[in-house]
């Protein structure tokens, strides 16, 4: 059996279906390059029957990654299949995901079916699936409450049917490690077909042991992991890529196995997961947690000063954390900032040099100091904010104080004009907001407004984070700035582009189907 455990990641399929707006297309691909650059084996990214929108990220991100496989989910039914087939068919290699439900109580209250037909779909589904690629994934969902004679049975008949790879899920996070690890050893046992596929394991986190699970699964030789950046999924999350990936590395030894991946890709896939999808990661979370490197016990600090590996058993610098620096002021030059960049791991690819260096010089003219998580923080905004924007923020003013109304004046750019507003309001984002929404004509129902320092001290910029619904649609959108009403304007302004942006995208699809029914009338 190989020592390589293969990881599966699966931010942009479990991982999206639990966010509060839904990634764009352009979003979906910066993760997927993101996680192209961290080396897993495979990213599932959509489940392509679900939506136009769904199909379509999947083939953009089909054409796009080379050097990992690309996967798309489908149930075992054959329109999902061909969805599936034909959003994948553009990528250099990927995999077909196709499952169903195993355990008695989701065949019987879920699928209404006996066992005997849901081995009969699972089969045909398969097969149907090999009509598309040799690449095979079958999985039975809420496997780890599926009785044992009945799992074995299935993993037998759909390896016999062409899957090369055979998933068992803990779709309700709800076995032990010992317990979990038994499962997967009675399959290597009991299968006698079991070494024709690669086993793998995909754990939720309900009662927080998915990462052990995962863990336990491969010492019963398991050899593919799925799992998500920063653990986000279904409910309470996924396996946490980063937490396996880690164990594999630090406890190689002890475990007798390894990974693929590029560790020290880690801190900047899961910061830039974060900020996408807009999901904190919680302060003493393992590997990636804001806390995960700091010692606060006065008799730690000692130890640590003493000698690191005390309470060090993984070092930031091992995934990536890059160091503060505090000498980037408005005097630095560009080769500076270039040279900087690249030690924190940044190609000329990743950002446009002009471009951060004139939103550099600005940041260093109020706060002073530029610090190197500054430095990402402006590189990841000029990110999502590269397409030509309708609306643009030019000018904001601001009065308030306590015991008065709040008045805001706006100047924003509209596809090349200048518009002026003044409006009054309940606090300085209030008045701004509503400044906006009368330059832009949007009614736009605000669900989350989330403000947070990125970086340290009082002069740290402020990001806004909110989440608005538009027609029963939901948007997310970001602001960066050292002033926090100012970050406020720009992450509504960036909702309503994104809104502008589909509106556009929806009329064009409308246009050209009219198109097609004129022509075929
Ligand atoms: O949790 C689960 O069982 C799943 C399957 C579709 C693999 O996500
Ligand atoms: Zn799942």
């Amino acid at each position: 059996m190989s020592n390589q455990v293969i990881l599966f990641d699966t931010t942009l399929r479990d991982g999206e279906q639990a966010l509060s707006a839904s990634l764009t297309v352009k979003e979906k691909l910066q993760i997927a390059q993101a996680l192209e650059r961290l080396g897993v084996d495979v990213m599932e990214v959509g489940f392509p029957i679900s939506s136009p929108g769904d199909f379509e990220s999947v083939q953009t991100i089909a054409r796009h990654i080379k050097n990992s496989r690309v996967c798309a989910l489908s149930r075992a039914l054959k329109a999902d299949i061909d969805a599936a087939g034909e959003a994948l068919r553009v990528a250099d290699q990927f995999r077909i995901h196709t499952f169903i439900s195993t355990s008695d109580i989701h065949v019987q209250s879920k699928l209404r079916k006996d066992f005997d037909s849901v081995v009969e779909m699972s089969v045909a589904a398969v097969k149907h699936a090999r009509g598309y690629t040799d690449d095979v994934e079958f999985s039975c969902e809420d496997a780890g409450r599926t009785p044992i004679d009945n799992l074995c049975r299935m993993v037998e008949a759909v390896i016999k049917a062409g899957a090369r790879t055979v998933n068992i899920p803990d779709t309700v996070g709800y076995t032990v490690p010992s317990e979990f690890g038994g499962i997967i050893q009675t399959l290597f046992e009991r299968v006698p077909n079991i070494h024709e596929a690669v086993i793998s394991v995909h754990c939720h986190d309900d009662l927080g042991m998915s990462v052990a699970n995962s863990i336990a699964a491969v010492q019963a030789g398991a050899r593919q992991i799925e799992c998500t950046i920063n653990g986000i999924g279904e409910r309470a999350g996924n396996c946490s890529l980063e937490e396996v990936a880690m164990i594999m590395k630090t406890r190689g030894e002890l475990l007798g196995v390894h990974t693929n991946i590029n560790h020290q890709e880690i801190y900047r896939t899961s910061q830039l997961v974060r900020n996408l999808c807009n999901m904190p990661v919680q302060p003493n979370k393992a590997i990636v947690g804001a806390n995960a490197f700091s010692h606060s016990s006065g008799i730690h600090q000692d130890g640590v000063l003493k000698n690191k590996n005390t309470y060090e058993i993984i070092t930031p610098e091992s995934i990536g954390l890059p160091k503060n620096q505090l000498n980037l002021t408005s005097r630095s030059g560009r080769h500076v900032i270039k040279h900087r960049m690249a030690e924190m791991g940044y190609t000329e690819q990743d950002y446009d040099l002009d471009t951060l260096y004139n939103s550099f010089l600005a940041l260093a003219d109020r706060k002073g100091q530029v610090f190197d998580y500054d430095l990402e923080a402006l590189v990841f905004f000029s990110q999502i904010h590269e397409e030509p924007e309708q609306y643009k923020l030019k000018y904001l003013s601001v009065q308030s104080g306590s015991n008065v109304m709040s008045t805001a004046s706006v100047r924003m750019e509209v596809g090349g004009d200048v518009v002026n507003e003044a409006a009054v309001g309940n606090g300085p984002v209030d008045s701004v907001y509503q400044c906006i929404n009368r330059v832009t004509g949007y009614d736009i129902r605000i669900d989350k407004y989330e403000l947070q320092s990125k970086g340290e001290g009082k002069d740290a910029l402020g990001q806004v984070d909110i989440v608005a619904e538009y027609k029963g649609r939901k948007f997310h959108g970001m602001g960066l700035a050292t002033d926090i009403v100012e970050s406020s304007a720009q992450a509504l302004i960036h909702v309503i582009n994104c809104i502008y942006r589909a509106e556009q995208v929806a009329e064009k699809k409308e246009e050209i189907q009219k198109k097609i029914r004129m022509e075929t009338v």
